[in-house]
């Protein structure tokens, strides 16, 4: 039976650390290292594009090794699937006392690289006596006893979480995790449904699309109910569709809450700006078509003296323009985008319930899309733009 491993933290920094390779596997092991601080020195004929981005943040020699390469190391990764080479700077470790991680042959090797998991200032390394799958199993666990661990410093604090476009796969993965740490969820109308399934039964839900108040009140009642349930010493998670500061009020959350003493946290989300678009095969930028996209409230009527948007710039520019919250007014907008001196027979799309088993796309042109898109029900993302007709 062999000896068991003796596990050790490695301080890197400002430590030279000779990485032998420049292909898949270094380019998976060179960022954790560079993030350490280690002084990293690659050798290899080639470098990965991934790791060509990295420099000059490592020191490159565009040759094979030598084993005077080594002088000098505290660590060398020998990241080839080459036996031969593995052997050689195996060796040439082994007589400078170097710890050498192999990636051609584990059990060669003097050093292996755990599987690992951080939680703010606790990194956990997992060793799986040579078994990659089994260490990264252990770690997978771990990992999420200590998401709920870390969820108990989130009492009195509100989480404002972007849900994504609706499909509850696109929440990100810090959302998700905040989410299942939750105490109360203060959800939209647009936050995925199906992510509340799924939470534990103790969750206080409060689903603030069926407020009885007018939009003012409603929200003022969400300021207060965040506060409240904080001051509680609840972790509160506010849930919104998309991202939280795309026309989702956030800011006015995050205000109120810094107002009254409340920790704030921001999870960015998923936009449907861009995400609805792209799921029904539009990209909002294309090379060669558009350099820029403005994303806009239609909210307001363009003729209202409401309205904030600068209507005769946009009309000039030429970019995609995609409109959120505009079927109602879709018709007094292109109308105000074309006289402006858009093209009516600009390429334009609309999306209703992008992500969800219940899209539907119609397709037009800025002079047609208003009634191609009469029989849609909200939410619906409108695009405008060249950028609707490159994908074909
Ligand atoms: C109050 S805004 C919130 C936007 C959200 N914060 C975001 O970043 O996506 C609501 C508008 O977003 C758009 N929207 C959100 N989800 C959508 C979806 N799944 N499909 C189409 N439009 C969507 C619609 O224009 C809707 O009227």
């Amino acid at each position: 039976m062999s000896s068991p491993d003796y596990p050790l933290g490695l301080r890197l920094a400002g430590r030279r650390v000779v990485v032998v390779g420049g292909g898949a596997i270094a380019t998976r092991r060179v960022p954790a290292l560079l993030d350490a601080g280690a002084d990293v020195v690659l050798v290899s004929p080639a470098l990965s594009p991934a790791l060509q981005g990295l420099l000059p943040r490592f020191t490159y020699h565009e040759r094979v090794f030598t084993p005077s390469d080594l002088d000098g190391a505290w660590l060398v990764h020998c990241a080839v699937d080459d036996p031969t080479a593995g052997a050689a700077v195996s060796a040439a470790a082994e007589e400078r006392r170097i710890f050498c991680v192999r990636a051609d042959d584990r059990h060669a090797a003097t050093a292996w690289t755990p599987a690992v998991t951080r939680h703010g200032q606790v990194t956990v390394a997992v060793l799986g006596g040579g078994s990659p799958r089994l260490s990264m199993g252990v770690r997978d666990r771990i990992a999420g006893l200590l998401s709920e661990i870390s969820a108990d410093r989130l009492a009195g604090t509100v989480a404002l979480v972007g849900g994504g476009p609706g499909d509850p796969e696109l929440i990100t993965v810090k959302g998700r995790r905040l989410l299942n740490a939750a105490d109360v969820v203060v959800a939209d109308r647009l936050a995925p449904g199906v992510l509340l399934d799924e939470l534990r039964p103790e969750v206080e839900v409060l689903d603030v699309a069926k407020l009885p108040y007018g939009a003012a009140a409603a929200q003022s009642f969400i300021n207060e109910t965040l506060v409240d349930r904080a001051r509680a010493g609840k972790f509160v998670v506010r849930l919104k569709g998309g991202d939280p500061f795309v026309f989702g009020r956030g800011g006015e959350e995050a205000i109120a809450c810094s107002e009254a003493g409340v920790p704030v946290l921001v999870v960015p989300g998923v936009t449907s700006a861009i995400s609805v678009p792209a799921l029904a095969g539009i990209p909002v930028t294309h090379r060669g078509v558009t350099h820029e996209f403005t994303v806009l409230s239609g909210h307001v009527a363009p003729s209202s003296p409401e309205s904030l948007v600068d209507w005769p710039a946009l009309a000039r520019a030429r970019g995609t323009i995609v409109v959120l919250m505009g079927l109602r007014h879709l018709a007094e907008i292109a109308d105000v985008l074309i006289r402006g001196g858009r093209n009516p027979e600009t390429p334009a799309a609309a999306v209703q319930e992008g992500s969800t088993s219940q899209q539907v796309v119609v397709r037009g042109t800025l002079a047609s899309i208003a009634s191609a898109a009469a029989d849609l029900r909200t939410p619906v993302v409108t695009v405008i733009g060249e950028v609707v007709t490159v994908l074909g």
